[in-house]
């Protein structure tokens, strides 16, 4: 039986909750392998609305839900979450979710860094959610990190905690920051460990057995390739890897357990936080694809920059990413523009170029170069065929295809999860 994973081909916001929700009614197990409560995905069902942070969407199908070790888990976060979904219906209890005994935990100290940090970049800050994540996945790599598992031990969380102060302490001191006390910590990471354990547990060995049961197991994937540490427009990027590949180290399963690979990519782009957006449109028709689309943050609420369709950089997250087919979203945001432009590489200094640069200084010279698109008169909204489509949009669609060298094997066409044309079941081997 075939898994899929899901991750974002974009700067994230690609509309995956409800590619995932769609894909998590098909799916008998879902798994996040990255990221933290950075992530926002807005699950509409019915006529309830979910904003889901930490929580797999599947939960909402009434799916397992597990949260890997390559997650970064802020246990308050996660228990107001949980009691926010359950003051609106939802039911999460051991039997419904699983947390990684290795998963990497955020206190508060990591989101004050995290911020404190933002405000001595001044105007080179990063953008970031100010939620820990950073420095949470810093602790991780510099082997100081406390870890779900040792929420059962006293003994190692009061050791640990002395580490982590030794370094943090130092560092909120040096940023002008407040620091923080031991105990006040250890008080809390206490009264916290009864509610988080009972969901705690070797999550790789419950997926070893779902595997071997030929359950589908589904990965979702949290922010995008372009905000991967290693892929992405670093600096601005997040702090954990984001491409497929992920998909195993972060949950504990073998690279050829991730199964095929779906991109989500947005029919434009749009950005939040700071960082190079070649493509960006800072004019009217920028603020039309922003207010058509409602493009603000679902974690923080700022409003999200807006731009033309790049090729060349989904062509590039697909390369890196492992895509091996796109899910387009929001095509109907573009209906009625009489032309659209795609993005199909990048001049640099009176050089052509077909990726974007990894050196800072090209990437924010890097300008785009484009092929303009006629536009289409009538509605791609709520379509559920190819034949309900205006024949512009399925040549635009094919245009993307072509020029991301991946076939477009969903498009999404309206919030709502039935709006969806499949091109093909990417459950299906
Ligand atoms: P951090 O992940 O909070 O450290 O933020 C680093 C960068 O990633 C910032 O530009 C954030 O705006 C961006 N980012 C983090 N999570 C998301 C997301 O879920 N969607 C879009 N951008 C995100």
């Amino acid at each position: 039986m075939a898994n899929v994973a899901v991750i974002g081909a974009q700067w994230g916001d690609e509309g995956k909750g409800k590619v995932v929700d769609w894909l998590a009614s098909r799916a008998d197990v879902v798994v996040r392998f990255q990221g933290g409560h950075n992530a926002g995905h807005t699950l509409v069902v019915g006529n309830q609305t979910y904003k889901l942070s930490l929580l797999p969407s599947g939960l909402v199908r009434g799916k397992l839900g597990i949260i890997g070790n390559g997650v970064v888990v802020d246990p308050d976060a996660l228990l107001a979450e949980i009691a926010r979904v359950q003051a609106q219906g939802l039911t999460v209890t051991p039997d419904t979710l699983r947390i990684a005994d290795n998963a990497t935990l955020i206190l508060p100290l990591h989101g004050a860094i995290d911020r404190a940090r933002e405000a001595a970049r001044g105007a080179a800050r990063i953008g970031t959610t100010g939620r820990g994540i950073g420095p949470a996945y810093e602790d991780k790599v510099a082997r100081r990190a406390i870890r779900a598992c040792d929420l059962a031990e006293p003994d190692t969380l009061s050791r640990k905690l002395d580490e982590l102060l030794l370094h943090h302490n130092t560092l909120l001191r040096g940023l002008g920051a407040e620091t923080f006390e031991k105990q006040a910590l250890l008080d809390g990471l206490l009264a916290t460990a009864p509610r988080l354990l009972p969901f705690v547990e070797p999550v790789w060995e419950r997926l070893d057995g779902l595997r071997r049961q030929g359950r589908r197991i589904l990965f979702e994937g949290a922010q995008a390739v372009m905000l991967d540490v290693d892929h992405g427009t670093y600096p601005f990027v997040t702090s954990s890897n984001t491409v497929a590949a992920t998909a195993a180290s972060g949950a504990g399963v073998g690279p050829s357990a991730v199964g095929f690979v779906l991109g989500i990519a947005k029919a434009y782009t749009t950005r939040v936080g700071s960082g190079p957006f070649p493509t960006e449109l800072t004019d009217d028709v920028g603020r039309m694809l922003g207010e058509r689309g409602h493009e603000f943050g679902t974690v923080t609420g700022r409003p999200r920059r807006c731009g033309w369709f790049d090729a060349a950089m989904v062509r590039q997250a697909v390369k890196v990413g492992g895509v091996q087919g796109l899910a387009l979203t929001k095509l109907d945001v573009l209906d009625g523009m009489q032309t659209l432009r795609i993005c199909t590489g990048y001049e640099v200094g009176g050089t052509r170029i077909g990726h974007l640069p990894a050196a800072p200084g090209a990437q924010a010279a890097a300008r785009p170069v484009y092929e303009d698109v006629e536009g289409w008169r009538g509605s791609t909204r709520g379509a559920r065929s190819w034949a309900q489509l205006p024949a512009q949009a399925i040549k635009y669609v094919r245009r993307i295809e072509e020029l991301v060298e991946a076939p477009v094997t969903l498009l999404s066409t309206s919030p709502e999860r039935d709006d969806t044309i499949m091109v093909r079941d990417p459950f299906q081997d």
